[in-house]
Protein backbone atom coordinates (compact mmCIF):
# COMPACT_ATOMS: atom_id res chain seq x y z
CA UNK A 1 0.00 0.00 0.00
CA UNK A 2 1.45 3.48 -0.84
CA UNK A 3 0.27 7.01 -0.06
CA UNK A 4 -1.58 9.02 -2.37
CA UNK A 5 0.89 11.63 -3.28
CA UNK A 6 3.53 8.85 -4.22
CA UNK A 7 1.46 7.25 -6.99
CA UNK A 8 0.75 9.94 -9.64
CA UNK A 9 3.87 8.21 -11.68
CA UNK A 10 1.99 4.64 -11.60
CA UNK A 11 -1.17 4.25 -13.01
CA UNK A 12 -3.51 1.85 -11.16
CA UNK A 13 -5.24 -0.79 -11.64
CA UNK A 14 -2.00 -2.61 -12.55
CA UNK A 15 -0.86 -6.36 -12.72
CA UNK A 16 2.84 -6.57 -11.54
CA UNK A 17 4.42 -9.23 -12.85
CA UNK A 18 7.97 -10.37 -11.29
CA UNK A 19 9.95 -11.56 -14.32
CA UNK A 20 12.71 -12.66 -12.38
CA UNK A 21 10.33 -15.01 -10.25
CA UNK A 22 9.30 -16.09 -13.37
CA UNK A 23 12.39 -17.04 -15.04
CA UNK A 24 13.17 -18.85 -11.01
CA UNK A 25 10.60 -20.90 -11.21
CA UNK A 26 10.77 -22.22 -15.10
CA UNK A 27 14.24 -23.03 -14.57
CA UNK A 28 13.78 -25.07 -11.51
CA UNK A 29 11.15 -27.33 -13.03
CA UNK A 30 13.32 -27.96 -16.45
CA UNK A 31 16.20 -28.40 -14.51
CA UNK A 32 13.54 -30.65 -12.31
CA UNK A 33 12.41 -32.09 -15.03
CA UNK A 34 15.80 -32.50 -16.94
CA UNK A 35 16.81 -35.40 -14.44
CA UNK A 36 14.43 -37.62 -15.48
CA UNK A 37 14.88 -37.04 -18.94
CA UNK A 38 11.41 -34.74 -19.79
CA UNK A 39 11.25 -31.93 -21.96
CA UNK A 40 9.05 -28.92 -20.84
CA UNK A 41 6.62 -26.50 -22.68
CA UNK A 42 6.37 -23.13 -20.79
CA UNK A 43 2.44 -22.19 -20.95
CA UNK A 44 2.24 -18.33 -21.85
CA UNK A 45 -1.62 -18.28 -22.27
CA UNK A 46 -2.58 -17.40 -18.76
CA UNK A 47 -0.32 -14.11 -19.25
CA UNK A 48 -2.17 -13.33 -22.68
CA UNK A 49 0.58 -14.62 -24.43
CA UNK A 50 3.36 -12.22 -22.99
CA UNK A 51 6.26 -12.01 -25.11
CA UNK A 52 7.95 -10.36 -21.77
CA UNK A 53 7.18 -13.92 -20.08
CA UNK A 54 7.94 -15.97 -23.00
CA UNK A 55 11.28 -14.68 -23.62
CA UNK A 56 11.76 -15.23 -19.59
CA UNK A 57 11.05 -18.81 -20.07
CA UNK A 58 13.33 -19.35 -22.85
CA UNK A 59 15.91 -17.68 -21.34
CA UNK A 60 15.36 -20.15 -18.47
CA UNK A 61 16.04 -22.99 -20.41
CA UNK A 62 11.91 -24.35 -22.08
CA UNK A 63 12.12 -26.44 -24.58
CA UNK A 64 8.92 -24.80 -26.44
CA UNK A 65 6.49 -21.79 -25.97
CA UNK A 66 2.80 -23.29 -25.69
CA UNK A 67 -0.12 -21.29 -26.00
CA UNK A 68 -4.02 -22.16 -26.73
CA UNK A 69 -4.31 -18.65 -28.85
CA UNK A 70 -2.06 -18.61 -32.26
CA UNK A 71 -2.90 -14.56 -31.72
CA UNK A 72 -0.42 -14.75 -28.87
CA UNK A 73 1.92 -17.27 -30.60
CA UNK A 74 2.25 -14.65 -33.61
CA UNK A 75 2.24 -11.86 -31.04
CA UNK A 76 5.43 -13.76 -29.43
CA UNK A 77 7.32 -14.92 -32.40
CA UNK A 78 6.91 -11.14 -33.79
CA UNK A 79 8.70 -9.93 -30.78
CA UNK A 80 11.64 -11.92 -32.07
CA UNK A 81 11.29 -14.78 -29.67
CA UNK A 82 13.20 -18.02 -30.93
CA UNK A 83 12.17 -21.22 -29.52
CA UNK A 84 9.54 -23.94 -30.62
CA UNK A 85 6.12 -22.90 -30.81
CA UNK A 86 3.00 -25.08 -30.08
CA UNK A 87 -0.56 -24.57 -30.33
CA UNK A 88 -2.36 -26.31 -27.23
CA UNK A 89 -5.62 -26.47 -28.66
CA UNK A 90 -7.10 -28.25 -31.57
CA UNK A 91 -7.06 -25.14 -34.53
CA UNK A 92 -10.35 -23.67 -35.45
CA UNK A 93 -10.87 -23.94 -39.08
CA UNK A 94 -11.04 -20.45 -39.11
CA UNK A 95 -7.12 -20.02 -37.99
CA UNK A 96 -5.40 -22.92 -40.36
CA UNK A 97 -3.28 -20.73 -42.15
CA UNK A 98 -1.88 -18.84 -39.23
CA UNK A 99 -1.63 -21.94 -37.16
CA UNK A 100 0.69 -23.30 -39.96
CA UNK A 101 2.76 -20.00 -40.32
CA UNK A 102 3.03 -19.52 -36.78
CA UNK A 103 2.98 -22.60 -35.08
CA UNK A 104 5.68 -25.43 -35.14
CA UNK A 105 3.45 -27.97 -33.49
CA UNK A 106 -0.41 -28.59 -33.21
CA UNK A 107 -2.26 -30.48 -30.50
CA UNK A 108 -4.93 -31.89 -32.67
CA UNK A 109 -7.82 -33.89 -32.38
CA UNK A 110 -10.17 -33.98 -35.71
CA UNK A 111 -9.12 -35.61 -39.15
CA UNK A 112 -11.28 -33.25 -40.83
CA UNK A 113 -8.82 -30.33 -39.20
CA UNK A 114 -5.72 -32.20 -39.59
CA UNK A 115 -6.44 -32.95 -43.26
CA UNK A 116 -6.78 -28.51 -43.42
CA UNK A 117 -3.30 -28.18 -42.01
CA UNK A 118 -1.94 -30.82 -44.44
CA UNK A 119 -3.59 -28.76 -47.39
CA UNK A 120 -2.42 -25.53 -46.31
CA UNK A 121 1.27 -27.04 -45.03
CA UNK A 122 1.24 -27.99 -48.66
CA UNK A 123 0.58 -24.97 -49.89
CA UNK A 124 3.47 -22.66 -48.09
CA UNK A 125 5.90 -25.49 -48.64
CA UNK A 126 5.89 -26.67 -45.16
CA UNK A 127 5.43 -30.03 -42.86
CA UNK A 128 3.24 -28.80 -39.93
CA UNK A 129 3.81 -31.27 -36.89
CA UNK A 130 0.98 -32.59 -34.68
CA UNK A 131 0.65 -34.23 -31.57
CA UNK A 132 -2.68 -36.36 -31.89
CA UNK A 133 -4.62 -36.20 -28.22
CA UNK A 134 -5.80 -38.99 -26.67
CA UNK A 135 -8.51 -38.64 -24.06
CA UNK A 136 -8.01 -41.03 -21.33
CA UNK A 137 -11.16 -39.66 -18.67
CA UNK A 138 -10.65 -35.74 -18.86
CA UNK A 139 -13.99 -35.63 -21.28
CA UNK A 140 -12.44 -32.35 -22.65
CA UNK A 141 -10.05 -32.72 -25.74
CA UNK A 142 -9.25 -35.78 -27.39
CA UNK A 143 -9.50 -38.94 -29.25
CA UNK A 144 -10.75 -41.94 -27.28
CA UNK A 145 -8.42 -44.42 -27.37
CA UNK A 146 -9.92 -47.09 -29.35
CA UNK A 147 -10.06 -44.62 -32.40
CA UNK A 148 -6.17 -44.12 -32.19
CA UNK A 149 -5.10 -46.55 -34.57
CA UNK A 150 -7.61 -45.86 -37.21
CA UNK A 151 -7.23 -42.02 -37.07
CA UNK A 152 -3.62 -42.73 -37.19
CA UNK A 153 -3.83 -44.85 -40.36
CA UNK A 154 -6.11 -42.14 -41.67
CA UNK A 155 -3.75 -38.87 -40.92
CA UNK A 156 -1.07 -40.92 -42.80
CA UNK A 157 -2.39 -39.94 -45.92
CA UNK A 158 -1.52 -36.57 -45.60
CA UNK A 159 1.40 -35.22 -47.20
CA UNK A 160 1.68 -31.92 -45.36
CA UNK A 161 1.88 -33.29 -41.23
CA UNK A 162 4.02 -34.97 -39.62
CA UNK A 163 2.77 -36.57 -36.51
CA UNK A 164 5.47 -36.67 -33.76
CA UNK A 165 3.68 -37.80 -31.07
CA UNK A 166 0.99 -38.14 -29.06
CA UNK A 167 -0.38 -36.13 -25.35
CA UNK A 168 -2.98 -36.53 -22.73
CA UNK A 169 -4.95 -33.63 -21.09
CA UNK A 170 -5.99 -34.59 -17.45
CA UNK A 171 -7.04 -32.11 -14.37
CA UNK A 172 -9.50 -30.10 -16.85
CA UNK A 173 -12.86 -29.92 -17.28
CA UNK A 174 -13.58 -33.82 -15.38
CA UNK A 175 -10.70 -32.97 -13.15
CA UNK A 176 -9.06 -36.67 -13.41
CA UNK A 177 -5.66 -37.06 -11.20
CA UNK A 178 -2.81 -38.03 -13.88
CA UNK A 179 -1.92 -40.75 -11.69
CA UNK A 180 0.60 -43.29 -12.45
CA UNK A 181 -2.44 -45.61 -13.81
CA UNK A 182 -3.37 -43.02 -16.78
CA UNK A 183 0.22 -42.33 -17.45
CA UNK A 184 0.63 -46.34 -17.87
CA UNK A 185 -2.10 -46.06 -20.01
CA UNK A 186 -0.81 -43.36 -22.35
CA UNK A 187 2.83 -45.16 -22.67
CA UNK A 188 0.45 -48.39 -23.73
CA UNK A 189 -0.84 -46.59 -26.25
CA UNK A 190 2.18 -45.40 -27.85
CA UNK A 191 3.46 -48.76 -27.69
CA UNK A 192 0.53 -49.85 -29.53
CA UNK A 193 1.00 -47.24 -32.07
CA UNK A 194 4.51 -47.74 -32.72
CA UNK A 195 4.20 -51.95 -33.16
CA UNK A 196 0.98 -51.60 -34.99
CA UNK A 197 2.66 -48.75 -37.56
CA UNK A 198 6.60 -49.48 -37.08
CA UNK A 199 7.48 -45.99 -36.45
CA UNK A 200 8.55 -44.08 -33.67
CA UNK A 201 6.88 -41.56 -31.51
CA UNK A 202 9.09 -38.46 -30.52
CA UNK A 203 6.86 -36.71 -28.54
CA UNK A 204 4.66 -37.85 -25.51
CA UNK A 205 3.27 -35.03 -23.86
CA UNK A 206 1.69 -36.23 -20.48
CA UNK A 207 -0.04 -33.22 -19.00
CA UNK A 208 -0.07 -29.88 -17.49
CA UNK A 209 0.75 -29.19 -14.03
CA UNK A 210 -1.53 -31.51 -12.53
CA UNK A 211 1.34 -33.86 -13.47
CA UNK A 212 3.97 -32.91 -11.08
CA UNK A 213 3.28 -34.76 -8.58
CA UNK A 214 2.98 -37.92 -10.45
CA UNK A 215 6.07 -36.73 -12.34
CA UNK A 216 7.72 -36.14 -8.52
CA UNK A 217 6.86 -39.68 -7.33
CA UNK A 218 6.58 -41.62 -10.18
CA UNK A 219 9.92 -44.46 -10.40
CA UNK A 220 8.67 -45.14 -14.08
CA UNK A 221 7.66 -42.72 -15.62
CA UNK A 222 6.88 -45.03 -18.97
CA UNK A 223 7.32 -43.13 -22.28
CA UNK A 224 6.09 -39.90 -21.21
CA UNK A 225 9.22 -37.32 -21.92
CA UNK A 226 7.27 -33.91 -22.26
CA UNK A 227 5.05 -31.64 -20.02
CA UNK A 228 2.76 -28.45 -20.32
CA UNK A 229 3.59 -26.37 -17.91
CA UNK A 230 1.60 -23.11 -17.11
CA UNK A 231 -0.19 -22.73 -13.96
CA UNK A 232 2.47 -23.69 -11.69
CA UNK A 233 5.09 -21.50 -12.84
CA UNK A 234 3.07 -18.53 -11.68
CA UNK A 235 1.74 -19.76 -9.27
CA UNK A 236 3.98 -22.02 -7.65
CA UNK A 237 1.63 -24.36 -6.11
CA UNK A 238 0.83 -27.95 -7.10
CA UNK A 239 -2.69 -28.07 -8.65
CA UNK A 240 -3.92 -31.06 -7.27
CA UNK A 241 -4.31 -29.87 -3.85
CA UNK A 242 -2.96 -25.98 -3.85
CA UNK A 243 0.13 -26.29 -1.64
CA UNK A 244 3.04 -23.94 -1.96
CA UNK A 245 6.13 -26.31 -3.93
CA UNK A 246 8.82 -26.05 -1.55
CA UNK A 247 11.44 -25.25 -5.56
CA UNK A 248 8.90 -22.63 -6.03
CA UNK A 249 8.25 -19.01 -5.54
CA UNK A 250 4.76 -17.95 -4.77
CA UNK A 251 2.91 -14.88 -6.34
CA UNK A 252 4.87 -14.09 -8.73
CA UNK A 253 2.04 -11.91 -9.74
CA UNK A 254 0.25 -8.94 -7.57
CA UNK A 255 -2.93 -7.17 -8.55
CA UNK A 256 -2.28 -3.07 -7.24
CA UNK A 257 -5.73 -1.21 -7.13
CA UNK A 258 -6.47 2.33 -5.75
CA UNK A 259 -9.42 3.60 -3.48
CA UNK A 260 -11.72 6.08 -5.22
CA UNK A 261 -14.16 6.08 -1.68
CA UNK A 262 -13.53 5.09 2.17
CA UNK A 263 -17.26 5.79 3.84
CA UNK A 264 -17.89 4.64 7.91
CA UNK A 265 -21.19 2.84 6.35
CA UNK A 266 -23.32 0.04 7.58
CA UNK A 267 -22.19 -3.55 7.06
CA UNK A 268 -25.44 -4.52 5.97
CA UNK A 269 -28.08 -3.24 3.31
CA UNK A 270 -31.17 -1.74 3.98
CA UNK A 271 -34.37 -2.17 1.74
CA UNK A 272 -35.66 -4.68 0.11
CA UNK A 273 -33.04 -7.15 -1.04
CA UNK A 274 -32.90 -8.30 -5.21
CA UNK A 275 -30.78 -10.12 -7.39
CA UNK A 276 -27.47 -8.18 -8.19
CA UNK A 277 -26.19 -7.82 -11.48
CA UNK A 278 -25.16 -10.82 -12.36
CA UNK A 279 -27.93 -12.83 -10.93
CA UNK A 280 -27.02 -13.42 -7.21
CA UNK A 281 -28.89 -12.82 -4.19
CA UNK A 282 -25.94 -11.21 -2.06
CA UNK A 283 -25.36 -12.11 1.49
CA UNK A 284 -23.93 -10.12 4.24
CA UNK A 285 -22.63 -10.61 7.33
CA UNK A 286 -23.63 -7.98 10.11
CA UNK A 287 -20.46 -6.13 11.68
CA UNK A 288 -22.17 -2.97 12.63
CA UNK A 289 -20.40 0.36 10.92
CA UNK A 290 -17.29 -0.55 9.01
CA UNK A 291 -14.91 1.26 6.96
CA UNK A 292 -15.72 0.65 3.45
CA UNK A 293 -13.59 1.39 0.51
CA UNK A 294 -14.65 0.82 -3.02
CA UNK A 295 -12.07 0.20 -5.30
CA UNK A 296 -11.63 0.85 -9.37
CA UNK A 297 -11.61 -2.72 -10.89
CA UNK A 298 -14.68 -4.99 -10.94
CA UNK A 299 -16.04 -8.55 -12.43
CA UNK A 300 -15.43 -6.73 -15.69
CA UNK A 301 -11.48 -7.23 -14.71
CA UNK A 302 -10.88 -9.69 -12.76
CA UNK A 303 -12.38 -12.63 -10.92
CA UNK A 304 -13.02 -11.76 -7.73
CA UNK A 305 -12.64 -14.76 -5.79
CA UNK A 306 -9.29 -15.50 -6.73
CA UNK A 307 -8.38 -12.03 -5.06
CA UNK A 308 -6.82 -11.97 -1.49
CA UNK A 309 -5.55 -8.85 -0.71
CA UNK A 310 -1.96 -8.60 0.99
CA UNK A 311 -2.76 -6.85 4.17
CA UNK A 312 -5.71 -7.50 6.78
CA UNK A 313 -8.75 -6.70 4.96
CA UNK A 314 -11.57 -8.57 2.97
CA UNK A 315 -13.56 -8.26 0.07
CA UNK A 316 -17.68 -7.95 0.88
CA UNK A 317 -18.77 -7.28 -2.58
CA UNK A 318 -18.21 -6.57 -6.13
CA UNK A 319 -20.23 -5.46 -9.28
CA UNK A 320 -18.76 -4.75 -12.69
CA UNK A 321 -16.80 -1.94 -11.81
CA UNK A 322 -16.36 -1.81 -8.18
CA UNK A 323 -15.03 -3.60 -5.70
CA UNK A 324 -15.64 -3.61 -1.88
CA UNK A 325 -13.44 -3.64 0.79
CA UNK A 326 -14.15 -3.85 4.47
CA UNK A 327 -11.14 -1.68 5.79
CA UNK A 328 -10.48 -3.11 9.13
CA UNK A 329 -8.42 -1.57 11.16
CA UNK A 330 -5.67 -0.08 8.24
CA UNK A 331 -5.20 3.75 8.39
CA UNK A 332 -5.61 3.72 4.81
CA UNK A 333 -6.68 6.89 2.49
CA UNK A 334 -8.37 8.05 -0.53
CA UNK A 335 -6.07 7.48 -3.05
CA UNK A 336 -3.57 5.19 -1.53
CA UNK A 337 -3.16 1.34 -3.28
CA UNK A 338 -4.06 -1.91 -1.91
CA UNK A 339 -1.99 -4.98 -3.30
CA UNK A 340 -3.47 -8.48 -3.83
CA UNK A 341 -2.25 -12.05 -4.39
CA UNK A 342 -3.93 -13.68 -6.99
CA UNK A 343 -4.93 -17.01 -8.16
CA UNK A 344 -4.55 -18.46 -11.67
CA UNK A 345 -8.38 -17.77 -12.51
CA UNK A 346 -7.52 -14.43 -11.37
CA UNK A 347 -4.47 -13.94 -13.21
CA UNK A 348 -5.93 -15.09 -16.63
CA UNK A 349 -8.64 -12.36 -16.26
CA UNK A 350 -7.04 -9.79 -14.97
CA UNK A 351 -4.58 -10.35 -17.65
CA UNK A 352 -7.53 -9.93 -20.10
CA UNK A 353 -8.41 -6.70 -18.82
CA UNK A 354 -7.62 -3.83 -21.06
CA UNK A 355 -8.31 -1.74 -18.15
CA UNK A 356 -5.59 -3.40 -16.27
CA UNK A 357 -2.23 -2.08 -16.97
CA UNK A 358 0.25 -4.69 -17.39
CA UNK A 359 3.87 -3.81 -15.49
CA UNK A 360 7.03 -6.02 -15.84
CA UNK A 361 9.31 -6.26 -12.63
CA UNK A 362 13.14 -7.22 -13.29
CA UNK A 363 12.53 -6.28 -16.89
CA UNK A 364 15.50 -7.92 -17.80
CA UNK A 365 14.73 -11.33 -17.31
CA UNK A 366 12.57 -10.60 -20.48
CA UNK A 367 14.97 -9.18 -22.61
CA UNK A 368 18.11 -11.60 -22.08
CA UNK A 369 16.88 -14.09 -24.95
CA UNK A 370 15.18 -11.74 -27.27
CA UNK A 371 18.75 -10.42 -28.02
CA UNK A 372 20.46 -13.41 -28.47
C1 LIG B 1 -3.77 -28.76 -23.50
C2 LIG B 1 -3.18 -28.00 -22.37
N1 LIG B 1 -1.97 -28.34 -21.93
C3 LIG B 1 -1.38 -27.68 -20.91
C4 LIG B 1 -2.00 -26.63 -20.28
C5 LIG B 1 -1.31 -25.94 -19.14
O1 LIG B 1 -1.96 -26.26 -17.95
P1 LIG B 1 -1.45 -25.71 -16.55
O2 LIG B 1 -1.56 -24.23 -16.63
O3 LIG B 1 -2.35 -26.31 -15.55
O4 LIG B 1 -0.04 -26.15 -16.40
C6 LIG B 1 -3.29 -26.25 -20.70
C7 LIG B 1 -3.99 -25.12 -20.11
O5 LIG B 1 -3.54 -24.01 -20.15
C8 LIG B 1 -3.88 -26.94 -21.76
O6 LIG B 1 -5.10 -26.62 -22.21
Amino acid sequence: MRKADTISLKSAPRIEIDLAKIYQNTKRLKQRFSTKNVSMMGVTKGVLGSPAVAAAMTAAGVDFIADSRIENIKRIKEAGIKNNFVLIRTPSMSKIHDVVKYADISLNTEIEIVRLLSEEALALKKIHKIVLMVDLGDLREGILPGDMASTFRKLREFKGIQTIGIGTNLGCIGAIVPDQKKMDELSRIVFDLEKKFNIDLHLISGGNSANYRWFDQSRNLGRINNLRIGEMVYTGCDTINYQPIDLLECNTSRLVADIIEIKEKESLPSGTVCTDAFGNVPVFSDRGKISRAILVLGRQDVLIQGLTPVEDMEIIGASSDHITIDLKDSSIQIGDEIHFNLTYGALVSAMTSPYIEKVYLNEKYGEIIKQS
